[in-house]
């Protein structure tokens, strides 16, 4: 396993090496260098972000695809990226399912809704922020830590791996508070393969229902006794606010600005994961620079994950999605591919502004978008997130242990599952 560790370790290191020389990018006739944490921040008072400018403007480039990392991702392709953290998730979903009964009967149900049982959910929030806490750690977790925390959480956990399992467990209540007030903002009427909660008990309830799961995770969050995790995660709040504002009220300008797109992505999807993989590499009192890598790795995949979510909205069907395909168009999105489709196609751009409400704007989007290669530019930009994002693991200091070199596999595969994902 040493010997593992060591392969990992040096091919991992040299397509970091490689992405950093691969990064010298082509803009307005001048090489720029693009650090790998660069980053496109979401426009806020505060940021946990390190600052650094420069991502944004990645998508008038040709993109790197560094060699070596595609070797990473073939000889590990036959891991489960779920596998080394999955019965600690599975106890964290348990505790979820108790942890929002309330006892008003009608909020409780409304609140385990997607909480339930058998209702479908990656659970990658958790996953991602359990495979950082172990991709850092000094070995294998004891099987304690698969049983459910049975504590309440307003009762402090003074053990490391608790307090990560705890940081796993807020990332989804807010992930899934988020989602409950968009569908409402949204009007949308299914989620997850099922009615959406706003659909099936009306708005009111609906958002009361966020707000509550919200309460349940600043409950949580003040027991870790830690006000730098409690200051990373409310700015993911602040964040994922900012996103949804950011998209309702874009100008014109805007509306067609690649950098919009993406700092509002960093803000609605990347922030949550970024935040919570520092916040668990914070816990364990890892250096700030790993804090940093730990960041960039959640946000870069973040932004790959939405990216290619994006894709889907164009190319999948609703029954393979679980929720209207084509949605982002119908509802006046320009994401990544139809951003850059507009690039080759100007005749998109006025639909783009008047958010394709003319009739027959949706048809003729999707005929110009096809006859582009926006959904490969968009392809390539997803790719890349998940270069650098294997760059940032590649970058962390030696594993400590078997389980870390493990869990660093399974970070590097999940890249490469974001990626081919069809739903
Ligand atoms: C999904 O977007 C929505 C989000 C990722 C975040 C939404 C954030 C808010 C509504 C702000 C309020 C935040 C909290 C914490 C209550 P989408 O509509 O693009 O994706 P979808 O297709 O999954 O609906
Ligand atoms: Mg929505």
């Amino acid at each position: 396993m040493r010997g593992l560790a060591g392969k990992l370790g040096r091919c991992l290191l040299r397509v970091a090496q490689e992405q950093q020389q691969s990064l010298l990018l082509p803009n307005c006739g001048q090489l720029q260098h693009v650090t790998l944490s660069g980053v496109a921040t979401c426009h806020t008072a505060s940021s946990s972000a390190p600052s650094l400018a420069g991502l944004s403007r990645l998508h008038t480039a040709v993109l790197p695809q560094p060699a070596a990392t595609a070797q990473v991702w073939s000889s590990f392709s036959n891991v489960d990226p779920f596998a080394p953290v999955l019965s600690e998730v599975q106890a964290i979903s348990e505790r979820l399912r108790h942890s929002v009964s309330s006892s008003i009967p009608a909020l409780t149900q409304a609140a385990e809704y997607f909480f339930r049982k058998g209702v479908k959910g990656k659970r990658l929030r958790p996953t991602l922020t359990m495979l950082m806490a172990s991709a850092l750690s000094h070995g294998t977790p004891s099987l304690e830590y698969s049983k459910m925390d049975v504590r309440p959480a307003a009762e402090h956990a003074p053990e490391l791996r608790r307090r990560q399992q705890r940081i796993a467990e807020i990332a989804e209540l807010i992930h899934v508070a988020s989602l409950l007030h968009d569908d409402v903002i949204d009007d949308a009427s299914t989620r997850r393969g099922i009615l959406s909660l706003n659909a099936s008990v009306g708005n009111k309830v609906a958002i009361l229902a966020g707000d509550f799961l919200l309460a349940r995770a600043s409950v949580s969050l003040a027991a870790l006794r830690n006000t730098q995790i409690v200051e990373l995660l409310s700015q993911v709040l602040e964040h994922l606010v900012s996103g949804e504002i950011m998209q309702m009220t874009a100008s014109d300008e805007k509306l067609l600005s690649m950098e919009h797109y993406l700092q509002k992505t960093y803000c609605k999807t990347a922030s949550l994961m970024a935040n919570s993989a520092k916040a668990v590499a914070v816990l364990s009192d890892q250096p700030p620079e790993v804090c940093d890598m730990a960041w960039s790795y959640g946000r870069h995949v973040g932004i790959a994950f939405q990216v290619v979510d994006d894709i889907l909205d164009l190319t999948a069907s609703s029954s393979i999605l679980g929720k209207p395909a084509l949605n982002d168009i119908k509802s006046g999105l320009a994401t990544a591919p139809v951003l850059f489709a507009a690039e080759q196609k100007p005749e998109l751009r006025p639909l783009i502004l008047r958010k394709f409400k003319q009739e027959g704007d949706l048809s003729k989007a999707v005929q110009l978008i096809e006859a582009s290669d926006g959904i490969q530019r968009a392809k390539d930009l997803a790719r890349h997130h998940c270069d650098m994002a294997v760059g940032m693991v590649a970058a962390m200091p030696e594993p400590q242990s078997d389980h870390a070199v493990l869990s660093r596999q399974a970070l590097v595969e999940m890249t490469r599952r974001v990626l081919s994902r069809k739903k």
